[in-house]
């Protein structure tokens, strides 16, 4: 497992110019370090021979910042997902007077249960750039910079329910989160702004018609997604790009 990681992080960064840079991608700051991240993540693995314990789900813990929401006490990590998507946002008129109002969203979400395990900081530094990559057009594949697998999609069930569903293909069948928002801080001054800022970090709690051990889910690391302050000159519905990482917890 850790080796098939190495692999596919080092195939992302040699192969990154044509795979994304092209049409997706200005050469940044935040891509130099992501990249410089990833050749320390792999001096570092290049000294640790245990392969077993590569992917060892009891080593994840949310970001620091994150404790500024209600703590997942008594609870464990089950995975952690990059999501990728978009923001809704509906505005009644076009004018200054009236502020957006938000719909919903709607996201892949990539396996970076792995990346959580070992590389919490090289995880940190993904929705900052991912935010800015499109989503590839075939639904099944992987993620570029660090070829995530897919892992499921996030949406709105109702206005009021954020759902994860966890359920992709016949062989993984992970299960589904509905949940509803608890609690909710300001994204830190590290987070990509994008054109009109992160959205916040949220802590939701499952609901009726969650399949599997699912309790709480975490939004954290958020990167664009708000809209702008006020309805000036927008349509009638919009989308604003998005990336956050999200962490399932349970028991
Ligand atoms: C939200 O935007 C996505 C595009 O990312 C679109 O496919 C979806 O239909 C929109 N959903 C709603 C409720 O507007
Ligand atoms: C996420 O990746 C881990 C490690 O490869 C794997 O054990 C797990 O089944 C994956 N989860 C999903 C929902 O695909």
């Amino acid at each position: 497992m850790r080796f098939a990681l190495i692999l596919s992080l080092t195939a992302a960064s040699l192969a990154a110019p044509t795979n994304f840079l092209d049409d997706a991608y200005d050469w940044s700051d935040e891509l130099a370090e992501f990249y410089g991240k990833v050749s320390q993540f792999i001096s570092t693995a290049k000294h640790t021979t245990r392969a077993s314990a590569a992917c060892d789900v009891s080593k994840i813990s949310l970001p620091s910042y994150a404790s500024g929401l209600t703590s997942p006490t008594g609870l464990k990590p089950i995975y952690v997902a990059l999501g990728r998507g978009t923001q809704n946002y509906t505005c009644a008129d076009s004018t200054s007077s009236t502020a957006p109002v938000a719909i919903g969203a709607v996201a892949r979400l990539y396996n970076a249960t792995c990346i959580a395990a070992n590389y919490p900081s090289i995880l940190e530094s993904l929705p900052n750039l991912a935010y800015k990559i499109a989503l590839p057009t075939n639904e099944g594949a992987s993620l570029p910079p660090a070829n995530l697998d897919l892992m499921g999609h996030h949406f709105f069930y109702d206005a009021t329910t954020p759902e994860f569903n966890l359920n992709t293909t016949p062989d993984n069948q992970a299960g589904i989160v509905m949940s509803k928002k608890e609690g909710s801080i300001v994204a830190p001054s590290t987070a990509a702004a994008g054109e009109y800022g992160a959205v916040p970090w949220l802590y939701l709690t499952h609901t009726d018609g969650t399949v599997g051990d699912y309790k709480s889910v975490y939004r954290v690391d958020t990167a664009a997604g708000s809209p702008p302050k006020t309805c000036h000159k927008m349509p009638a519905a919009f989308q604003i790009q998005y990336s956050a990482n999200y962490y399932f917890f349970g028991q």
